[in-house]
């Protein structure tokens, strides 16, 4: 595959692997990536930088300023600039500052500007590897969205055998190239998400809502778009920003607005996820006025039931290919496949109440997911994006199979 107008910004850290990363960066100049190479001060003991500037084409940056002119390097340029920031080698020292937010050189200030992905190959010695603190760092990336190249097994620079040499060359460039392609996965395909809670007005000043955060909504909208999908966010009210990528969002407040809403965009669609915590019953009258307090010692507020909306759009449904959620406290597999009738989803996608990685404001989400065709699959907690990355390879494979037998 080749990789051009990919822009890669190649970080190097202080460990003897870095000399592999002149191998890597020769591939990645091969396939035709433009990179910019950025080094630890630690590194440079390691392998010069003249050796990286002359085979990428482009002086190596390491410092905040450039010592003789002065000039500044923007972290916040490099970071909007890179289609895909790559650090190989990646040193624990370099992993604990990254999961932590110690920026204190220009790698991982870039980093923590970097926009798109950012994919890691940890290289150290096996004690280094195995030692509670660095598993704990790596596990925090992987929560942030990072992408671990896991290191191979054999001899290292210590002496010792085991695990902690970085991935080959090779392999790296092949998951770089992996990463790139599934990119075009879901080209020309529609998806709406519908995400967040919805507010129902009692008065002007008052609404019933729920908790949701719209986070794992917005983590679908985003993977969608990552994998070249054409996404609308339908949101009720969050306070997210929209994920990079090619993502309309349409603002809504009430289930009614969103059932608008979404019955005019359903039928154009591949794909619909419905994620929003819709409000299932809604004040039967709204005042005009703001509702005054009287002399009363109770009121009562009539509620009228909303439209359902997956299970409308189900009903209306041609080819999509649908998938919802399902929030159960007990008999969760059984109430899964009830709503997979019921909404003529093609997917369930269940998460448990009682589990406390699991569910509303968390970052963490932890799902089965059941198909209509009566498949049943578990994943261990992990993070939303983790999580919405998990759901859109099987919608994906959903959709590549429906149109291989269309
Ligand atoms: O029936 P229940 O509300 O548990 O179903 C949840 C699923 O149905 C979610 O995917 C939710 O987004 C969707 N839903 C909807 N409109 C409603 C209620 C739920 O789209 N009024």
């Amino acid at each position: 595959m080749t990789l051009k107008d990919k822009h890669i910004v190649l970080g190097i850290t202080g460990g003897i692997a870095a000399y592999k990363s002149v191998m890597l960066l020769r591939l990645l100049m091969k396939a035709d990536a433009e990179v910019q190479v950025i080094m630890t001060p630690a590194a440079k003991e390691f392998v010069t930088p003249v050796t990286f500037s002359s085979l990428s084409g482009k002086p190596v940056i390491s410092e905040f300023f450039t010592a003789n002119s002065g000039e500044w390097h923007s972290h916040v340029d490099l970071g909007l600039w890179a289609d895909l920031m790559v650090v190989a080698p990646a040193t624990a020292s370099t992993i604990g500052k990254m999961a932590n937010g110690i920026a204190d050189n220009m790698l991982v200030t870039t980093y923590l500007s970097a926009k798109e992905d950012v994919m890691i190959a940890p290289a150290m010695d096996l004690d280094m590897w195995r030692h509670p603190s660095t598993q704990r760092n790596l596990t925090q990336l992987q929560k942030d969205g990072v992408l671990v190249i896991s290191p191979g097994e054999g001899s290292l620079a210590s002496g010792l055998e085991g695990k902690g040499r970085m991935a080959e060359p090779q392999e790296i460039l092949d998951e770089i190239e992996r990463y790139f392609s599934s990119k075009e996965n879901l080209k020309g395909i529609k998806v709406i998400v519908t995400a967040g809670p919805t507010y129902e007005n009692i008065d002007p000043v008052r609404f019933i809502g729920n908790y949701s955060s719209g986070k794992m909504g917005f983590e679908l909208a985003g993977e969608f778009a990552r994998r070249g999908a054409e996404v609308t966010l339908l949101t009720g009210p969050v306070t997210l920003e929209t994920p990079a990528g090619k993502i309309k969002r349409i603002n809504v407040s009430s289930a009614e607005d969103m059932y608008i809403a979404a019955r005019s965009i359903f039928p154009d669609m591949d794909i619909a996820v419905f994620a929003a915590a819709v409000a299932d019953y809604t004040p039967e009258i709204k005042a005009n006025h703001k509702i005054k307090r009287e002399h009363e010692e109770e009121i009562t507020i009539r509620l009228k039931r909303n439209p359902d909306i997956a299970a409308s759009l189900g009903a209306s449904k041609k080819n999509q290919i649908t998938a919802g959620f399902a929030l159960e406290t007990d008999n969760e597999l059984e109430n899964a496949q009830k709503k997979l009738k019921t909404k003529n989803f093609d997917f369930v996608i269940l998460n448990s109440l009682r589990d406390p990685e699991a569910g509303f404001m968390k970052d963490t989400n932890k799902v089965t997911i059941v198909s209509k065709s009566g498949e049943i699959e578990a994943f261990e907690a992990k993070s939303k994006r983790e999580v919405a990355r998990d759901i859109v390879d099987i919608l994906e494979k959903a959709i590549k199979e429906k149109s291989e037998t269309l």
